[in-house]
């Protein structure tokens, strides 16, 4: 045994001290109350947080797991929640969804019913050679791990000019075996709503299943549009799209872990789930990966879904286009930055072709700025949400000095290497 390994604790402790160590180890935190970090939290504002912290609490033993035989409420809830979803993305008669514990996990079971569809339609065997999932360089590592579980060929296509997937560049990588192709709204790395509406008719023209991963922008983009601003619609009203993950954890402003996965027909989510009958407990099934889930999430969901409703997301929607569009301005004004994408949303990626922005991302990292970076192009990467408004001035003052500072030092290459 190494010097190195915990032994397991002795005992005895009581919470008081429990909670001064876990205080202590986290002291070295990125501070994402003051929007230090731009990935990981989100925050809309704090009643929506206590509501949902509340919530959560309030069923925090409960395991949704149970929610058909002894948590009936927590069941209500989560078909109300679905319902809001399938609302929400015009989704049509027969359509359902799923409560699932992230965004990786609804795009796992999103592909696993494309491939059994794939498999049904073409009459091809599990095992009976490898299937495909044709998608832009931009769709999130989520589909690589779903593909490496699964044994699924990833095909990637390139983009048009405005970082958007081409569909042209897709159209190729599609065979026989292609079990879906993918759009996003929007990608994560540069912040921009797929082409849905010309990736929905490429689907079918091919015959093949599309999935939108609106993981990212899936429950506020819609506000976002209804606003006026032109963030573009990626919804059932496409008749090529059978799949939509949008997690709540993420711009639901939900607690985690909560995503959701819908699918065009009841028979897909059929496809999708999980069903074991050989057991001494008899028949088992789930249409999630995981089994335990917890009921606090649920509850969450459902708490702050009811708050803000269509009223707060709008207000919610106003108040983030107003701060995307102060920060997009303060970055346009410093000379030698770009932005790489128009964003439709809340992601923002920017950087410049006079300097490395990666040494003015480490800047900003001596000043406790977690900084985001993009590789392709190079630059820097940020997902917003109301944490970032307070801080916005003061943001954009460093970043405009660290950007001085690096060009006055001259030449030279930062070592960062671009790591989620
Ligand atoms: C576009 C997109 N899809 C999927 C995911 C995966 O979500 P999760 O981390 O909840 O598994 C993310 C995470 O950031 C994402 O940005």
């Amino acid at each position: 045994m190494t010097g190195t390994r915990a032994r397991f604790p002795g005992g005895g402790r009581d919470w008081a001290d429990l909670q001064a160590e876990m205080r202590a180890r986290s002291a070295g935190d990125v501070d994402w109350r003051r929007g230090r970090t731009p990935l990981f939290v989100f925050f809309n504002d704090e009643e929506t947080y206590e509501i949902g912290r509340e919530a959560y609490f309030e069923f925090f033993s409960e395991n949704a797991l149970g929610r058909k035989r002894a948590f009936f409420g927590i069941g209500s809830m989560e078909r109300e929640v679905l319902d809001f979803g399938l609302d929400l993305f015009s989704a049509p008669e027969g359509a359902e969804g799923v409560f699932s514990c992230g965004g990786s996990e609804s795009i796992f079971l999103a592909l696993k019913a494309a491939r059994d569809a794939r498999r049904a339609e073409k009459g091809i065997a599990p095992g009976e050679g490898r299937m495909n999932v044709v998608m832009p360089i931009t769709a999130h590592p989520a589909f690589d791990k779903a593909a490496a579980a699964m044994d699924l060929e990833l095909r990637r296509g390139g983009l048009r000019a405005d970082r958007r997937a081409d569909p042209a560049a897709l159209r190729p990588l599609i065979d026989e075996r292609t079990i879906a192709i993918v759009g996003s709204a929007p990608c994560f790395p540069h912040g921009v709503i797929d082409p849905i509406e010309e990736l929905s008719a490429l689907a079918l023209e091919a015959g093949v299943w599309l999935h939108v991963d609106a993981c990212v922008g899936g429950w506020l983009a819609p506000f976002f549009t209804r606003i006026g601003r032109s963030t573009p619609a990626f919804d059932f009203r496409f008749p090529g799209v059978r799949s939509i993950s949008a997690d709540l954890h993420k711009f639901g402003f939900c607690p985690k872990p909560a995503s959701t996965v819908f699918y065009r027909d009841a028979e897909d989510l059929a496809r999708a789930s999980f069903v074991a009958d050989a057991w001494p407990n008899g028949r088992f099934e789930t249409a999630t990966l995981v089994g335990t889930r917890p009921g606090g999430a649920v509850a969450g969901a459902w708490a702050v879904l009811n708050h803000l409703g269509e009223s707060g997301f709008r207000r919610t929607a106003e108040r983030l286009a107003a701060m995307v569009d102060g920060y997009v301005a303060g970055i346009r004004a410093i000379p030698g930055l770009e932005l790489w994408a128009e964003p439709d949303l809340t992601i923002i990626n920017y950087g410049s072709r006079e300097l490395d922005i990666f040494r003015v991302a480490e800047a900003m990292g001596a000043n406790g700025w977690l900084a985001g970076l993009t590789r392709e192009p190079k630059g820097l990467h940020a997902m917003m949400s109301m944490l970032h408004e307070p801080v916005r001035e003061e943001f954009l003052a460093q970043l405009a000095e660290a950007v001085e500072t690096v060009r006055a030092a001259g030449t030279g290459v930062s070592g960062l290497q671009a790591t989620y």
